[in-house]
């Protein structure tokens, strides 16, 4: 048996899941108290530390020994779990007279989707201002960039689903709520070896396999594809971290998970990816962008979320390298640096990529930046835009035919100088999913506030038409590509 296998026999891990059955989110929150969870995720412990006072009952002895990374005294553990079982799976390890917990074992729920269970991932390197590096196969467990690629994840019922760099498996958790089955792939060996214990734990089955990208993942395609890469673009000298970086150049990598897709997706299947891609001098992003899908017959939709300078970026990334305040933190800056300069990276978009195998020969593409607050999760928004691609499209005498209702969500917001009669400006605003707002004339805004479900638009178009004492050919002319748009970013319930 390798030193960190970490497996469990089925017994044992029945044992195992029954001693953390009370070891919940809920239940460690209470036991830390709010500013003790808070301080935890700004990666200090002490403030939970004496939240948890004099406690040795088993949530507090599961508390220290994995979210605290403490040792424990040996007859607390074995109050808390199956002590012998994970002494052999080497999961506790000793530390004089007291055993420590190899890898973290914690608990997990999410409010968005119910998805529950615990992960079994490394302990973060750098608790309590540690400067610990991670090793180079470390297992990441649940990081924000996690949590929002299963936010922006569009749950509907499918019936195949792949977890593309599982880590610990946290997006296999959130896929079991809605795929009847999963493969989730690795590179990183010992990563497949903690999601397998952390779903089993969890009892989520998944079908789990070692390789690259899409090397491991057979014939048969995907109807959701999920995946959190090692997107980061660091140079091909320095020590890589499979959780974050890989061997390709720049955003190589994102650009091959984007162009293999459409190979593996099933007819509507979707790519669902957080990433991040380099702007390079004298090549628009959305145009390089663009350039990954052309071709692939897909729907696509890409939101950049924010643009790093190239400092601030790799200034993030050395200081999760565990370099800050090294004397390799300079030397490392400036190799850094002169990797972009050569391959031109002005600045790095990080964001959202969705990808539909619409099949089509003229696919919807949107590439744009959206910077702003979003309602949580998102998923819902993104299968709205792309549930209004086929409507955006209809003729001019489909869309002037058809009944809109604009979403309950809308609301309209009047500026101007403060005691002026008159507004100078009417914005309408969505108050869910992607919060777009659009400011509107006198005629698009009497259109749209009109359409509540019961004329059809040619009927506004006429009615506004005379209230405005214009031709209704011209309001016509006017009005309806800017409907259109606005249909395609779903303003309006669906048809
Ligand atoms: C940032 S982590 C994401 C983990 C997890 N999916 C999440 O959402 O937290 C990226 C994962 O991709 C894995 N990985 C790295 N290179 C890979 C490759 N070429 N093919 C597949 N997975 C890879 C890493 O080992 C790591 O587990």
């Amino acid at each position: 048996m390798p030193a960190d296998d970490f497996s469990l026999s089925d017994d044992d891990l029945v044992r195992v899941r029954d001693a953390l059955e009370d070891y919940t989110v809920d239940a460690v929150v209470e036991a830390i108290g709010d500013a003790g969870q808070a301080s935890l995720g700004r990666n200090h412990t002490v403030a939970a530390e004496r939240e948890l006072g004099g406690r040795d009952d088993p949530l507090a002895t599961l508390t220290r020994l994995f979210v605290l990374q403490q040792a424990v005294p040996e007859r607390l553990v074995r109050r808390a779990l199956p002590f012998q079982a994970l002494v052999e799976s080497r999961i506790l390890e000793r530390d004089g007279d007291t055993w420590r917990a190899a890898v973290d074992i914690r608990p997990y729920g999410s409010p968005d989707d119910g998805a529950d269970g615990w992960l079994v991932s490394d302990h973060a390197a750098t608790l309590d201002t540690a400067r610990g590096a991670p090793r180079p196969d470390h297992v990441l467990g649940v990081s924000p960039a996690s949590t929002t690629l299963a936010q922006l994840t569009i749950r509907r019922p499918v019936a195949r689903a792949l977890d593309l760099g599982t880590g610990c498996g946290v997006q296999s958790l959130h896929l079991a709520k809605h795929a009847q089955s999963i493969v989730a792939t690795d590179l990183n060996p010992r990563a497949l070896r903690l999601a397998d214990l952390g779903l089993r734990l969890s009892g989520v089955s998944t079908d789990l396999r070692l390789g690259s990208l899409y090397e491991p993942v057979g014939d048969v395609p995907y109807d959701l594809v999920v995946t959190n890469p090692p997107f980061v673009m660091s140079p091909p000298a320095a020590a890589k971290f499979t959780y974050r970086e890989s061997d390709f150049t720049a955003d190589g990598l994102m650009q091959a998970i984007v162009e293999g897709a459409v190979d593996h997706l099933s007819p509507g299947g979707m790519l669902q990816v957080l990433g991040n891609w380099a702007h390079i001098a004298g090549e628009p992003w959305d145009e390089r962008l663009g350039s990954w899908v052309a071709g692939t017959g897909c729907d696509t939709l890409v939101i950049q979320r924010e643009v790093l300078d190239p400092y601030e970026y790799i200034e993030i990334w050395l200081a999760d390298a565990g370099l800050a305040g090294t004397p390799g933190y300079r030397p490392a800056y400036e190799t850094w640096m002169d990797y972009f300069d050569y391959l031109g990276v002005t600045g790095v978009g990080m964001g959202w990529l969705t990808l539909v195998n619409a099949g089509r020969t003229v696919p919807d593409v949107r590439i744009e930046g959206w910077p702003h607050a979003v309602e949580q999760p998102v998923g819902p928004a993104l299968a709205a835009h792309f549930g209004a691609v086929d409507a955006s499209r209809w003729a001019d005498d489909q869309l002037l035919d058809h009944v809109w209702q604009l979403t309950d969500d809308v609301i309209q917001e009047t500026l101007g100088a403060p005691g002026a009669e008159d507004p100078t400006h009417f914005v309408l605003r969505q108050q869910r999913g992607l919060r777009r707002a659009i400011e509107v004339d006198t005629a698009l805004g009497g259109v749209l506030g009109a359409c509540d479900g019961d004329l059809t638009l040619r009927e506004i178009l006429g009615a506004v038409a005379q209230l405005l004492g214009v031709s209704t050919v011209d309001l016509v002319a006017d009005v309806l590509p800017r409907f259109r748009a606005l249909v395609a970013d779903a303003w309006f319930a669906a048809s």
